[in-house]
């Protein structure tokens, strides 16, 4: 954890940002996956450890705005606990531990939320995402569950935006530790793929201990796969063959709970292939670009664009594309290549506080989601400011049933030379993912260096 002052500081600002009322924080409960005691492997809810630090199941944190009361709820253990589990600290332990003074069990809690209740005073809390939290909430505040998320506090969801989204030094610090583990991840799968023949379950397998070896989990299901035209491929079963790219898409997340999501896309055998090197390097070319535009007050939606449009003028140069470009880009011709955004905001969740509603974190009143194909699956439109950590992950994906859908239906064919596109149906795709950190004139790219140029690739997969 964290110094007790940080979450004692993190709280105060929350009770400035919400005007009044109290704020029901609920960690997340452990979940069976086939009987009762075997259970998944606990995550905590990141709202729940930013505020209150703990990463143990079955704790709830309530601020009371207009008293500045903080309270830490949650059961005591019995000695078959103890038992089963070890020694536990009691929940006045705890709460001393991050400067709470009041504590309670779940009871006691539905006694707090009954009497807010009925005296008609507002109790926020963020969207649910876990059945079990949706259920516990409606019965604490009385309500059905289809309710609860349209009594979901849009004012407390804007108070922890705001706080979440600026991180701390010692939060980078967390953050480029698990960009660490990534880089261990990253070139143990370069030196694996080199084999022709290996599984890719093997590959992504050995990603996933790596993780493990580093603190935490992955932060996300690996994607690891020879099909990288499907961009969630999750599945990997298949063994794999010279020719073909893999997309390695992977990240971990710390002991603190801290993300990195790193993308690498490397040829099976460590040799890439003329037109391997072609398009590597068009998707090369725009991620490079990326940190140059990324400074305060630029908005990522401007940043993607100008990336997706230096993707566009490397494809016409191979043929691919045809026109003028910046005409392309604003007629959506390139949601073709590249149906997914630039990037998102990235922290303590990998899709940083996704849970509070994509649009709640990557665009406000004055910046409103595209509707464009392509350019409507970019999460963060905004203006960046300084303390931001966020993905720069440019892609070029040949995706056999868009190309034969858009074909057909003639689309963006002034821009698109289908002719040349179907040559590439076999190709799969190309994704390369950095995690970059909005400073006070520019932007860094978080950890250490992970082989990305050709070259490099090409080196760290001959080792
Ligand atoms: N979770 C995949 C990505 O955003 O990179
Ligand atoms: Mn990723
Ligand atoms: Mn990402």
């Amino acid at each position: 954890m964290f110094s007790k002052q940080t979450y004692v500081n993190r709280r105060k600002q929350l009770m400035k940002d919400v005007s009044k009322g109290l704020v029901l924080i609920v960690g997340n409960s452990d979940v069976s996956f086939n009987y009762q005691a075997n259970q998944y492997t606990f995550r905590q809810d990141s709202t729940f450890r930013y505020f209150f630090g703990y990463d143990i199941q079955g704790l709830v944190g309530v601020v009371d705005i207009e008293s500045g009361e903080e309270y830490l709820f949650g059961e005591e253990v019995d000695i078959d606990d103890i038992i089963w589990t070890g020694p536990i600290p009691s929940i006045g332990e705890r709460a001393k531990e991050i400067g709470i003074s009041k504590t309670g069990t779940i009871k006691d809690l539905r006694k707090l939320i009954d009497s807010a209740v009925f005296t008609g005073r507002r109790v926020h809390y963020v969207p649910p995402y876990r059945a079990e939290n949706v259920d516990f909430i409606a019965d604490l505040l009385h309500i059905k569950p289809e309710y609860i998320q349209a009594y979901v506090s849009t004012e407390l969801i804007a108070a922890c935006v705001k706080q979440r989204s600026i991180k701390s030094e010692e939060e980078i610090e967390e953050i480029e530790d698990a960009i660490s583990t990534a880089y261990n991840m990253h070139t143990t799968m370069m030196r694996m793929a080199s084999k022709e023949g290996t599984y890719e379950y093997t590959i992504a397998g050995t990603m996933e201990g790596l993780a493990l070896c580093g603190g935490g989990p992955v932060s996300f299901p690996i994607i690891l796969t020879t099909h990288g035209e499907i961009l969630h491929g999750h599945d990997h079963s298949l063994q794999i063959k010279k020719g073909r790219m893999i997309v390695s898409d992977a990240g971990s997340e710390n002991k603190m709970g801290y993300c990195s999501d790193i993308t690498r896309s490397v040829p099976v055998g460590g040799k890439f292939n003329q037109r391997q090197k072609d398009i590597y390097n068009a998707v090369l070319s725009a991620q490079l670009l990326v940190p140059s535009l990324v400074k305060p007050n630029v908005k990522y939606s401007e940043v993607h664009l100008a990336a997706v449009e230096r993707l566009g003028s490397a494809l016409k140069e191979l043929g691919l594309m045809k026109g003028n470009i910046k005409d392309a880009v604003k007629e959506g011709a390139m949601g073709m290549f590249m149906p997914h955004g630039l990037g998102h905001m990235m922290g303590l969740d990998v899709h940083d506080m996704e849970n509070y509603g994509e649009n709640y974190v990557g665009y406000d009143k004055k910046n409103i989601r595209s509707n464009q194909f392509g350019l409507a699956s970019l999460r963060l439109g905004r203006e960046l400011h300084e303390g931001f950590v966020l993905t720069n992950e440019p892609g070029c994906y040949f995706v056999p049933a868009l190309i034969d859908m858009w074909k057909a239906e003639g689309k963006c064919k002034d821009f698109i030379n289908y002719d040349e596109v179907e040559k590439y149906k076999d190709f799969g795709g190309i994704r390369i993912e950095d995690d970059l950190l909005v400073t006070k004139t520019g932007c860094r790219t978080l950890g250490k260096p992970i082989p990305k140029t050709i070259e490099e690739v090409e080196n760290a997969m001959a080792k």
